[in-house]
């Protein structure tokens, strides 16, 4: 496995092996690789016959008074892990050789970009849609995988792959918990013994809602709402950053739950912000 940091190096590499006719996977991360992340790279890996893993701390997706300057990371255990999963390259820029000082161009998908984190989050996407664009143009991925634990994350990237025709297939994984529901985050490493014990209420509380649902609940203010109380009550530490319920490919609020539809919340636990979703079938 080559450890790679020069993004002309990276692009040279991968035009190299498209000229031989090889597939190409891409495994965007931020690092600090936990067994979330280690799935999206399996479910990569048998599909493509070469595997880029990137571990880049993206600052254009952080806000001012976000945790950039602490993300947890460990370069020589995501290497390891990297390759022990079969990465041929993992690629790790420093900020300054992915942004020119007057770096000008971004990527902008504002319809799906409005709710849910793009609300409390407001240059998040931007950041993302243009780091992505950017590592798609310098590895050419056939494949790219994103999961599901950032629902719409990975709905603003299909729409951006299908409305700037980059020719690249996007594929979902499920979101991997840990065995009492809590999905796995880097940021999981912020929460204290107690809040860790508390957090997996954040997994039931969805249960319970999708159950409410599927029981007759249909109007979407009564079910956020029975949620917020769930919380106040089983998740007292846990202060609701939003508790939304959206269409699950154009991220749009809904009244009346009639069609399948996604129940996404973030919930700030001591110093970690935690994400959560369920597609609700109805
Ligand atoms: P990061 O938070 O490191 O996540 C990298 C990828 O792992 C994302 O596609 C995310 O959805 C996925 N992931 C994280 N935890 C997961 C879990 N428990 N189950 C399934 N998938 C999980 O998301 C980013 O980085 C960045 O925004 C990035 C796309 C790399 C752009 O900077």
């Amino acid at each position: 496995m080559k450890i790679l940091t020069d993004p002309i190096e990276l692009q040279h590499q991968c035009l190299t092996w498209r000229n031989q006719g090889l597939t190409i996977g891409l495994v965007p991360t931020m690092g600090f690789l936990h067994d979330g992340h280690m799935s999206l790279i399996d479910m990569a890996r048998p599909q493509c016959d070469k595997l880029v893993v990137t571990l880049f701390v993206n600052p254009t997706q952080f806000g001012e008074n976000e945790d950039l300057d602490n993300y947890p990371n460990d370069f020589d255990g995501d290497c390891a892990k990297a390759e022990a999963h079969g990465a041929d390259i993992v690629f790790a820029p420093a900020p300054d050789a992915m942004y020119a000082p007057d770096h000008s161009t971004w990527v902008n998908v504002p319809p799906l970009g409005t709710h849910l984190c793009g609300a409390s989050r407001p240059i998040h996407f931007r950041g993302v849609c243009t780091v992505v664009t950017k590592l798609f143009n310098l590895v050419q991925p056939t494949k790219a995988v994103f999961g599901q634990k950032d629902w719409q994350q990975l709905a603003i990237i299909r729409r951006m792959v299908r409305d700037l025709n980059i020719p690249v297939e996007i594929l979902g994984h499920p979101i991997v918990r840990e065995t009492d529901g809590l999905a796995l985050s880097s940021r999981n490493a912020y929460l204290t013994e107690a809040e860790r014990a508390a957090a997996p209420a954040i997994r039931q509380g969805l249960l319970k809602l999708a159950e409410r649902v599927k029981n007759g609940t249909r109007d979407a203010e009564a079910a956020k709402h029975w949620l917020v109380k769930e919380y106040a009550s089983t998740l007292p530490m846990g202060i609701v950053d939003y508790i939304e319920l959206v269409t699950p490919d154009s991220i749009e609020p809904v009244t009346t739950i009639s069609s399948p539809t996604l129940a996404a919340v973030a919930i700030r636990v001591g110093k970690a912000r935690l994400l959560d979703n369920i597609l609700i079938e109805v």
